[in-house]
């Protein structure tokens, strides 16, 4: 049986899966009555991503705005900036019981729903920034972390002034500082032809070499009765996950963007996830006739729960996220040179 929508009356407080220690923080979302069945509204126009270091001051000027209406919703509200940031605690820290096997909790990473239910949580997250300034073609800008040119942090996101800021983060990793893709606690090189070249064979090895079959790139399979954390996929494991950990405090447990719980209060965290989605179209792109997604109605028919822009509830599906055209959103085209510079 596919992994069912959680209960959100029945959400406790979870762990910090840093420090294996109960939260401090209650993550659990608003209960509601009603619960809608999604369906995908029709697109009348597309909703536009661009490159985060290619893009116009008035674009700043937008994104800045909406945030800043965000995060003046009222506390209880399910659009507010820090009830969004939950959202993605309550779906990491085993908050929440699985449905038909209340044994067991559900942690959303290190399986094959971590590209859908990403996929989800941003849609509904441009939506509603996109209706808090009223432009239904706003879309999230992607940290082009996997193109020399804009793998240092995107510079709307360092402004001390501006609501896209965050303090909590590691202070030798602002710009000009590299992504080094191959982080793990130290920097490997200063050296940032040095560093440039080992992301480009990185992002080659994550996208084409390393992938044989499906599970490879998404990760292991996880249904009703799975255990948490049955496998991540390449890109999850490798230079995803090393983005959260290089920019996240190295003083504390990882706040904000290095630990599940926090990542959600880091206006970075979603123009990663931004790149991590864009990745994963690439990807399909680059299969050609290959299968690009499992058929299993085990994947295609697991839900999640979301409050969409209008802070209805409503029930998703992973099956609805196949169609990025259907989703009404479309990413800037940029050159991949780690895929023409294969090692
Ligand atoms: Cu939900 Cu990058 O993690």
């Amino acid at each position: 049986t596919p992994l069912a929508a959680p209960d959100f009356t029945k959400c406790t407080k979870g762990t910090n899966l840093n420090t294996s220690q109960p939260l401090d923080v209650d993550c659990c979302p608003p209960v509601a009555t009603k619960i809608i069945d999604y369906k995908l509204p029709p697109v009348t126009k597309m909703r536009f991503r661009p490159a985060a270091h290619l893009v116009t001051e008035e674009y700043v000027a937008k994104y800045e705005k909406a945030v800043e209406l965000m995060k003046a919703l009222p506390a209880d509200d399910p659009r507010n900036f820090m009830q969004q940031a939950n959202v993605h605690c309550a779906y990491c820290n085993l908050t929440y019981e699985q449905v038909g096997d209340s044994d067991l909790k559900i942690q959303i990473h290190n399986s094959w729903h971590f590209y859908p239910w990403h996929r989800w949580y941003l849609y509904f997250y441009e939506r509603i920034l996109g209706k808090l300034i009223d432009d239904p073609t706003f879309g999230l800008p992607f940290w082009n972390w996997d193109n020399p040119k804009g793998m240092a942090m995107p510079a709307m996101f360092v402004k001390p002034s501006s609501p896209l800021f965050n303090a909590r983060r590691n202070q030798n990793h602002l710009p000009p500082a590299v992504t080094d893709l191959a982080y793990s606690g130290t920097t490997q090189s200063v050296d940032t032809t040095q560093i440039i070249s080992n992301n480009l064979t990185v992002m080659y090895n994550e996208m084409v070499r390393n992938v044989q079959n499906l599970e490879d790139f998404y990760g292991a399979r996880y249904n009703t009765g799975t255990q948490p954390d049955p496998g991540p996929g390449t890109v999850e494991r490798g230079s995803h996950a090393v983005l959260h950990v290089w920019v996240g405090e190295a003083t504390s447990s990882g706040e904000d963007m290095g630990n599940f719980y926090s990542c959600g209060r880091e206006s970075l965290f979603f123009c990663h996830h931004t790149n991590v989605d864009r990745l994963w179209t690439i990807w399909r792109d680059l299969r050609g006739s290959k299968t690009k997604d499992f058929v299993d109605s085990d994947w295609l028919n697991a839900s999640y729960l979301f409050y969409d822009e209008n802070a209805q509830l409503v029930r998703v599906k992973v099956a609805d996220t196949l169609d990025q055209q259907k989703m009404g959103y479309e990413f800037q085209k940029v050159d991949t040179p780690w895929l023409k510079n294969r090692p």
